[in-house]
């Protein structure tokens, strides 16, 4: 279902050791849809995303998450915007020392008092959604990078998020993996209805999850459009963006082979 925006940016300044990050964003996300920020290496993606969730102070501009004013210095809004929003960091960052159970279960641990069998429920039903039943007990040191991200996935979505934001989601991870986190991502978006905001520059990625990519250049969103329209762009730079990652994409037959290299 797509409606009315569920994350609102308006005028969004940051900088950061004398760097204008963001310089005037401006970004309306629709509940239901998936939207995808590209843009390149620095240019302010994990920054954006932490000013979503209130982790950085804007020094000018404003952000509402489901009709709630982001505002750092309001505990009980912070606290409010994260019950909503769950968030896959870059890198996966799982608590090395804590079991597999014991990361996803992190956040009903610290907010809810459930019992053990219920967290055990949880715990088993967020798994089996990301396609990773029965590895509680594992270490994240056992884990591969693809179960990593799986278990990051089951993580923010223990509390049953509204909205969840992906930093990086196929970033360090192989392509058959990545594909395979990529398919995940849509897979979610059909079955729990949920807000998707995933911030890459991986623009196969985005092509195949997104209902709209928009792209963040100088501080600032310079165009928001869906795939097949970001493609036929006219302006050189997104154009270029655009489509050349697109000549690296691997095609697969329907068994799973790599039938091509180079598509333009
Ligand atoms: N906590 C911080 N303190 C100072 N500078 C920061 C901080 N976080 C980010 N920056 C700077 O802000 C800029 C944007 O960083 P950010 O991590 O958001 O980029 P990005 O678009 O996510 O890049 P990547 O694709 O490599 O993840 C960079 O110049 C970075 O060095
Ligand atoms: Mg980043």
């Amino acid at each position: 279902m797509v409606n009315e925006a569920i994350i609102l940016i308006q005028d969004l300044h940051k900088t950061l050791e004398n760097k204008k990050v963001l310089d005037g964003v401006n970004l309306s996300i629709s509940e239901g849809e998936t939207r995808v920020i590209v843009g390149q290496s620095g240019e302010g993606k994990s920054v954006l995303l932490k000013h979503i969730i209130g982790l950085m102070i804007p020094d000018k501009g404003s952000i509402w998450v489901d009709g709630i004013k982001v505002d750092p210095f309001d505990e009980r809004a912070i606290a409010r915007v994260r019950e909503r929003t769950g968030i896959v960091f870059q890198h996966s960052a799982l608590f090395d020392s804590l079991t597999v159970r014991e990361n996803v279960a992190f956040a009903l641990i610290n907010k809810h008092k459930l019992s053990n069998k219920e967290i055990d429920r949880i715990v088993a039903e967020k798994l089996a959604l990301v396609n990773l039943s029965g590895v509680e007990e594992m270490m994240p040191s056992e884990l591969s990078g693809g179960m990593k991200k799986r278990v990051a996935i089951a993580r923010a979505l223990a509390t049953e998020p509204k909205i969840v934001l992906f930093d990086e989601p196929t970033t360090g991870l192989d392509p058959l993996t990545a594909e395979n986190i990529n398919d995940l991502i849509v897979e979610l978006k059909e079955k729990l209805s949920v807000t998707q905001v995933v911030v890459t520059h991986d623009i196969h990625s985005s092509c195949k999850i997104a209902d709209n990519i928009s792209m963040l250049k100088g501080g600032k969103i310079i165009a928001t459009a869906s795939v097949d329209e970001m493609m036929k762009n006219p302006d050189p730079f997104i154009h270029e963006f655009m489509t050349i990652s697109m000549t690296h994409i691997k095609d697969r037959d329907s068994d799973g082979e790599i039938v091509s290299q180079e598509r333009a």
